[in-house]
């Protein structure tokens, strides 16, 4: 007999689809941004499925009981807990490692152990919820234990992983004190899935030596078990940002954004997470100059920089921040002109509809992390260029550079590379830029979120009979 009570197909992910936000005085309940809530609502909505995930920092109660026909399950996080699992080994160990150490990773024991006990909890949660047979698709860094567990829990259960970040090369994965743990938390599923196929040859290699594990880079078998390993490039909701270009409101916000910015014939724009790995302050610096060679000129060139808030309670966060507005700061002292600034800088989480006219108001677009998992502001932009126009300068190390050929590719620890590649979109005239945006798009797409969604659940289902 079926329990109405539990779903046949579970997404667990640290965070829940919605966030409490403050609208005019009033409080409420939004979808949270990204990409991940869209494609994976219409695949639960078609399921029977519910999602499992933490609410974030929040004193306002409890989220709603569902999100678009959906139920929630909230798992709480305790003050202490946050300060160790989140701020510590999630993103003050794991992140910084994942992402090539672009800060020093550090290593605590407490943190690990929290991280042990909030995986366990997640993996509970998920234990509780999901049907006999039924499918758990755990998503990204912060639960890379939780395949494990939840097999030792229920060993009835199709479990997928998917890692939205880059997975490190050996030699930073091997500093890791619980790296042992790691690959066997992730073992533990039956299908792991990476963004780029060399990541995840890379963790094949890396179990193999490690824990013992024998197979190819694609099928590996470990204590009894096949596990399926692959790279699943995630994407954007194609069909819904084409929809809103062509939206008139959208359009006309995008020709007020230039007026706003003076009419200039160069629109540059930045979209980040406030994050040390997005490799903003060197961008600056790299626009900075080519101000000062005359490369670029205030009134003619406008820059404009959004970057989104982000784990401001990390100490390396804070820290970009101040450097960030310092830099921000000496390039409009240096060349801004009274009235007309050169960079218009954003530290802000503005709505997708005012992204999209951000979009579509900007001539090139910087994209130049120093690691990126995929990236997909580069992906969005491309989407969004119906009339194939617009250029994209784009970072060697960010996953999206393995699809969008057609960008001018940049190595972004490389100020002259930088500002050698703004110059050659500056200078490609519409033929070049036109021919490029073709190519971009035909990639971008040909498959869209949902497909990227399908496509893993599919892989996940095969073998099962
Ligand atoms: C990256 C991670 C996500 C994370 C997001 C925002 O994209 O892959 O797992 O949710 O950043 O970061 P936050 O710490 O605010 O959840």
């Amino acid at each position: 007999m079926s329990d109405p009570s539990r779903a046949d197909f579970v997404v667990v992910a640290n965070r829940l689809p919605v966030q409490h936000s403050m609208s005019q005085g009033n409080e409420e309940w939004r979808p949270s941004p990204g990409g991940l809530v869209s494609a994976l609502t219409s695949v639960l909505q078609s399921r029977n499925g519910l999602w499992i995930g933490w609410l974030g920092v929040s004193e306002h109660g409890e989220p709603p009981a569902t999100y678009e026909g959906i139920p929630l399950k909230a798992v709480s996080i305790s003050r202490g807990e946050y300060d160790d699992y989140y701020l510590g080994f999630s993103n003050a160990t794991l992140w910084p490692l994942y992402h090539d150490a672009i800060r020093a990773p550090t290593f605590h024991r407490h943190w690990w152990h929290t991280y042990e006990d909030i995986n366990m909890r997640f993996a509970t949660a998920a234990a509780e919820a999901v049907a006999p047979g039924g499918t758990v698709w755990i998503h990204d860094y912060q639960l890379q234990l939780v395949p494990n567990m939840l097999r030792q829990l229920r060993p009835d259960v199709r479990i997928g992983f998917f890692l939205h970040i880059p997975f490190p090369p050996s030699e930073l994965f091997m500093q890791l004190p619980w790296r042992r743990e790691i690959l066997a938390g992730l073992l533990g599923a039956d299908l792991i899935g990476f963004q780029v196929p060399h990541v995840a040859s890379n963790f094949s290699r890396i179990a193999r030596r490690l824990v013992g594990a024998t197979g190819t880079d694609s099928i590996l078998n470990f204590e009894g078990r096949t596990i399926r390993v692959g790279a699943f490039p995630i994407t954007v909701d194609s069909a819904q940002i084409i929809a809103l270009a062509s939206d008139p409101g959208i359009r006309e916000r995008a020709l007020e954004i230039r007026r706003d910015l003076g009419n200039p014939e160069v629109v540059l724009l930045g979209v980040d997470r406030l994050d040390y790995t997005k490799g903003i302050q060197q961008r600056i610096n790299a626009l900075t100059e080519l101000y000062a060679d005359g490369s670029l000129s205030g009134g003619k060139h406008v820059v404009v920089q959004v970057a989104v808030p982000s784990r401001e309670s990390d100490a390396h966060y804070d820290l970009e921040r101040h450097n960030l507005e310092q830099v921000v700061s000496e390039m409009n002292g240096d060349h801004g002109l009274v009235g007309s600034p050169v960079i218009h800088y954003l530290h802000q989480n503005l709505p997708f509809d005012e992204l999209l006219a951000l979009y579509l108001a900007a001539d090139i677009m910087l994209v130049t992390p120093f690691r990126d998992g995929m990236n997909l502001v580069a992906k969005e932009y491309v989407a969004c260029r119906t009339d194939l126009t617009g250029k994209l300068v784009l970072s060697e190390f960010a996953g999206a550079a393995a699809e969008l050929r057609g960008a001018f590719m940049v190595n972004p620890h490389d100020l002259e590379g930088i500002k050698e590649a703004i110059r050659l979109a500056l200078k490609a005239g519409p033929k070049e830029a036109k021919a490029r945006m073709s190519r971009m798009r035909r990639k971008t797409l040909r498959r869209d979120v949902y497909d990227w969604a399908q496509s893993f659940l599919a892989a996940l289902q095969q073998g099962t009979a």
